[in-house]
């Protein structure tokens, strides 16, 4: 039997970092809520925004995200300078936030490796998570603007393919995706995925908080592009070069026939061996 919606917001509230949830059946995008409720003073953060399916979910740089039933698909709200446990006064200051979304990534790939210790998952610079060499989630982190007598908040999103099948998806899309049903050979349970992930996760936010040079170690270690010949558009500019992976604040490196280059946002147009 599948256990009820309410079931599962129990266990996600007894869940690591989490202090309220919520779910809705179909929603517009989880993050589009999250930003509306970012704005209350009322709110109790960190608050967690699950969907069954979202109708509008919304990727990085305006693009939409679109996922079919069994995706993983939440927010979560958080006040970055009061809700990172454990930070023995070192909240995290704005110069960490853009790091949030590669301390989500970092937790999300121990979370899965955990479970497919056989398959290479990465990390690939910004925000996405491959499994086999393949797309398996997203994450996109807003800052939604500061509000009179309102706490400063950061919505994280993320769209996992769990449960989501691609086996019958069109050709051009399994070349790029993957769902980790596909990949283990069976069903996944997307809560107990998401419990793992929030207690990785907050242990990450508090090593970023405190300074830790493994978190730095690891997305280095995980970085798919890391050795990757590379062209990445970045503003108007096309930067080409060898990549040596993601530096201590958050840039990719690039080697390029000018010298080094550290980009702190920009899209990737090419990847060669
Ligand atoms: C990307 O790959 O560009 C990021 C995708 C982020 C998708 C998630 S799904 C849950 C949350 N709600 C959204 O509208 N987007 C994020």
């Amino acid at each position: 039997m599948m256990p009820s919606t309410a079931a599962i917001l129990d266990r996600l509230l007894a869940a690591p970092f989490v202090r309220h949830a919520e779910w809705h059946d179909t929603i517009a995008s989880t993050n589009d809520r999250g930003n509306e409720l970012a704005r209350s003073a009322e709110i109790v953060t960190p608050l967690l925004i699950l969907a069954g399916r979202q109708t509008a979910g919304r990727g990085r740089g305006g693009n939409q995200w679109w996922s079919d039933e069994g995706a993983l698909t939440f927010s979560i709200v958080f006040d970055p300078e009061r809700d990172v446990p454990g930070c023995g006064g070192h909240p995290l200051s704005q110069e960490q936030w853009p790091k949030v979304a590669l301390a989500a990534g970092v937790a999300l790939c121990d979370v899965l490796q955990a479970r497919l210790p056989q398959v290479p998952c990465r990390l690939k610079w910004p925000n996405d998570v491959l499994l086999a060499g393949k797309k398996v989630a997203g994450i996109l982190v807003e800052v939604p603007p500061p509000g009179n007598s309102v706490p400063r908040r950061l919505v994280l999103g993320m769209g996992v393919n769990v449960n989501n099948s691609l086996s019958a998806a069109p050709a051009e899309i399994q070349a790029i995706g993957a769902a980790l049903c596909d990949v283990a050979g069976e069903r996944c349970d997307g809560a107990d995925l998401l419990i793992d992930w929030l207690g990785d996760f907050a242990e990450r936010l508090r090593a970023l908080s405190a300074g830790d040079d493994d978190l730095v170690e690891r997305w280095q270690l995980l970085c798919a592009l890391r050795g990757k010949t590379i062209e990445l558009q970045s503003g108007n500019r096309i930067v080409r070069g060898s990549c040596r992976g993601i530096d201590a604040a958050g840039a990719l490196l690039v080697d390029t026939d000018s010298g080094l280059e550290r980009l702190f946002a920009g899209v990737l147009v090419r990847v060669a061996e």
